[in-house]
């Protein structure tokens, strides 16, 4: 039986193999924004999981607009020959469609690796100045950014525009845009981070402004048969923020600037709506089926997705066009073959392991 998972997708002129994509993950391994071995071996595995699609980590179109010390950027040209080496080395070696997620931090940036405490860097760690559309810090603790002009604001854009000529450069085969999880272009779009009175700030359209000025000067510079898409933020889970009702504008406008697809993901706005995260399997799932009905755009989800038969129901149900899986990767990089065995569906495996595949080791079934 044909599993909607493992059917094909095209994205612009990007042929998917399948539904089934590797979601961006920080890994804070990166030395002054440049890809390091462990990116190296992280995505060549994940090259080959299978995946239709792996999009590499949210990658800084500033080295001030990095999350920590140790994230990844595209600002300069040692950035970008290393990422190129990446990128090369996956091609040789894997299969999944490659895409990038640019981002800029916003208020989220000058923090600590999650390891080293996840909070504001403090004096004896290298802080620096961050930007946001207002000084509001994200909590208790962390730095208070500053409210950005219009000169802080074509300048960000022009490094949107610089990073993802440099994607391009390298060869990616898809650019995403990072709207979500509190960082600059989500900050401008939630009413709990930006509360400016002027153009750029109060009704969601005024709010959204600034993210689709990004959108529509990377669109001029992304060919037409790229796809380019965005993860946003679907809901703030939180009283007076976004809502799935403002999903469906978002996506409407990001399709009106001409994107091709979305990533419905949540949360992250504010350390108050911390805790406040839905815990519930595909707890993004609802408000991405709403996204993709009403807003008419191939659409991505994402949030505890974690078994085949769960993957295959939402694409499968027409709830979204593709699932994105996080954890679910890093616990198991082969997560994509076992799917296809559950599920009876096919994805590429590099020959050198063929020997471990259902058709060759009786071992494959007893796993189960
Ligand atoms: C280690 C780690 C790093 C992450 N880094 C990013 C990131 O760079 N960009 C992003 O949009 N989301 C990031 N996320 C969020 C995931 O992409 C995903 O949306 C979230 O983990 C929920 O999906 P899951 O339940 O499949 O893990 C990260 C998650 C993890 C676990």
């Amino acid at each position: 039986m044909t599993r909607a998972l493992f059917e094909p997708l095209r994205l612009a002129a990007l042929n998917l193999a399948n539904r089934i994509v590797v979601s961006p993950m920080c890994q804070y391994s990166a030395n002054d924004g440049v890809a390091s071995d462990w990116h190296m071996t992280h995505l060549g595995m994940l090259a080959n999981s299978g995946a239709g699609m792996l999009v590499v980590e949210s990658t800084h179109v500033a080295r001030s607009g990095r999350i920590t010390h140790g994230c990844l950027g595209l600002y300069s040209d040692a950035c970008e020959a290393a990422l190129a080496r990446i990128v090369a080395h996956c091609r040789r070696i894997g299969s999944a469609k490659l895409a990038i997620q640019l981002s800029h931090a916003g208020r989220k940036a000058s923090s600590q690796r999650p390891w080293e405490g996840g909070k504001a860097l403090p004096a004896a760690e290298d802080p620096w100045p961050t930007i946001d559309p207002s000084a509001i810090p994200f909590g208790l603790g962390w730095h208070t950014p500053r409210a950005m002009n219009e000169d802080d604001m074509a300048r960000v854009v022009t490094l949107f525009v610089e990073a993802a000529k440099r994607a391009l450069r390298i060869g990616f085969d898809a650019v995403e845009l990072h709207m979500a999880h509190g960082y600059l272009l989500h900050g401008f779009t939630s009413p709990v981070s930006n509360t400016r009175n002027d153009q750029w700030g109060g009704s969601l359209e005024g709010r959204l402004r600034f993210p689709l000025e990004v959108a529509r000067a990377v669109r001029a510079v992304v060919p037409s048969g790229t796809p380019l898409g965005a993860r946003f933020t679907g809901s703030d889970w939180m009283e007076g923020g976004l809502t799935g009702n403002d999903a469906v504008v978002i996506a409407k406008a990001l399709k009106e600037a001409g994107l091709d697809y979305v990533d419905v993901s949540s949360g992250g706005v504010s350390l108050e709506a911390q805790g406040k995260l839905p815990t519930s399997a595909g707890y993004n799932v609802p408000i991405a089926e709403r996204v993709r009905r009403e807003a008419q755009i191939p659409t991505r989800t994402v949030g505890l997705i974690v078994s085949p038969k769960q993957a295959e129901a939402i694409v499968a149900e027409g709830r979204a066009d593709m699932v994105a899986l996080a954890r679910a990767f890093l616990d198991d990089p082969h997560w994509a073959w076992h799917a296809a065995t559950a599920l009876g569906g096919e994805v590429a495996h590099p020959p050198q392991y063929a020997r471990a595949g259902p058709a060759l080791w009786p071992g494959a079934a007893m796993r189960r």
